[in-house]
């Protein structure tokens, strides 16, 4: 019996001993291919004695010193390598320990920075319907996810959402599949409700993936917030948590529209989950208004700049430079979407998208017409659970808040060989085909 409160209490967890590259290894002696890398995380895969070695020595010379009162070589050193290969023009870090850290630190970066150059109204944060920032409340307002919301809703900020860019679903009149941009329009329109000189910052994530299932922003999408943003002096946070280091096919996803935000939250695959570390870059400009000002930031955690933590953030970026884990991710993640896209041959496979090894899988009654499977049909969590006792974990969400169908994401460790993929493609194939013969 376990004293462990279960999130999912209907659920019985297989118990974890060991993990070895793509795959985990439970108590009772089965194998599983890790088809979500953990948490999205585990981007190198399990097992990598060298990055706990790097924090073992890390740990006993200096595990901790308080990043009140002092700094430390590993933070330093991190900062410089991350801002190497960060998008052009961001170029300081703040390191915490997570995703939800990331972003209420961007939050509260965004407004003491307007606040520095005069401008005490910006405040307002504008975010997006199906955007996932994180569990902590700054990031549950921005968290535009109804089931995720509702239970909080009194506590939550007043954060204005706007569409999400998803052209498979998207209502604007002008879009009928194609992106308009109409959807990066309503950003500005947002800003002009509420009013240029009130609003602080737009989050949003390059690819939607907690809140809908790998959904990638459409061609020249943040161009335009790009343009919309400096427009109004309304800063840019990009969420990477989950699409940072690699994941898309680049290092950060927001290269793929040639854009740099003014913030960038990353989390994840900076310590390929061997140790909670996380961080926000910011620009510049941002930067020297900090310093120009002398300015105290008004906000910390207890690991800022931790030492241990910046220790396997640089053996994590060594093993990434020397296997080649952008490139592979990108090489691998095209075979694997187009593996995935002939799982269309279902009938009740709609659209199949996603970018570099982040893949998202949607399952409908009838995709002629987009109609979903009854809530209570559960497709999401059956496929899941028929995947994890064939070998593969995976993860899946069924929209019912929103209209949106069940759907099965892929996410592997970068490292994955196509053979892997294969399989884990076999896998789901045979656990839809099997959902098909019941429900179709
Ligand atoms: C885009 C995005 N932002 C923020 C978070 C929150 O990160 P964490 O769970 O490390 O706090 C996540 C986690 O999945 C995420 O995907």
């Amino acid at each position: 019996m376990s004293r462990l409160f279960k999130r999912d209490q209907t659920f019985e967890y297989p118990v974890i001993e060991r993990g070895d590259g793509v795959y985990l290894f439970d108590s009772e002696g089965r194998r599983y291919i890790d088809g979500t890398s953990g948490a999205g995380n585990v981007t190198l895969g399990h097992g990598r004695r060298r990055i706990a070695q790097a924090m073992a020595h890390q740990a006993g010379e200096l595990a901790y010193c308080f990043s009140s009162a002092f700094t430390n070589r590993p933070a330093m050193e991190l900062a410089e390598r991350v801002v190497e290969i960060a998008p052009a023009g961001l170029n300081h870090t703040y390191f915490v320990s997570g995703g939800s850290e990331g972003v209420e630190t961007a939050l509260k970066l965004a407004r003491q920075y307007h606040l520095l150059r005069g401008h005490p109204d910006k405040h307002i944060v504008i975010a997006r319907w199906r955007g996932y920032h994180g569990g902590s409340m700054g990031a549950v307002s921005a968290t535009g996810v109804p089931s995720l919301r509702d239970p909080f809703e009194p506590w939550l900020a007043n954060f204005p959402h706007i569409s999400p860019c998803y052209p498979y679903r998207c209502q604007a009149p002008g879009c009928q599949g194609t992106c308009d941009l109409s959807c990066a329009r309503e950003l500005e329109q947002a800003i002009l409700a509420e009013g240029p000189e009130s609003v602080a910052a737009f989050i949003a994530e390059p690819v939607v993936m907690g809140g809908m299932a790998a959904v990638p922003a459409t061609e020249d999408y943040f161009q335009e917030i790009r343009r919309i943003c400096d427009a109004y002096d309304v800063l840019f946070i990009a969420d990477e948590v989950i699409t940072g280091y690699g994941r898309t096919g680049r290092h950060f996803a927001v290269e793929h529209w040639e854009t740099t935000p003014d913030l960038l939250v990353f989390g994840k695959g900076a310590s390929s989950g061997y140790i909670p570390l996380g961080g926000v870059m910011i620009s510049e400009q941002m930067a020297d208004t900090f310093a120009q000002n002398q300015a105290f930031f008004a906000h910390i955690f207890t690991y800022v700049n931790n030492p241990v933590a910046a220790a396997v953030g640089l053996e994590v970026l060594d093993i990434m430079e020397e296997e080649q884990i952008v490139e592979r991710s990108a090489q691998v993640g095209a075979f694997a979407l187009d593996r995935a896209c002939g799982l269309q041959h279902h009938g009740c496979v709609g659209e199949v998208r996603g970018k570099g090894l982040l893949l998202g899988i949607e399952l409908l009654r009838d995709p002629a017409t987009k109609t979903p499977f009854d809530p209570d049909d559960q497709m999401a969590r059956r496929a899941t659970k028929l995947c994890l006792e064939r070998g593969l974990s995976v993860t899946g969400m069924t929209a019912r808040d929103w209209g949106g169908g069940d759907d099965i994401r892929f996410y592997p460790p970068l490292t994955i060989e196509k053979a892997q993929v294969e399989e884990s493609m076999e896998i789901i194939d045979e656990v839809i085909g099997v959902l098909s013969r019941e429900f179709c």
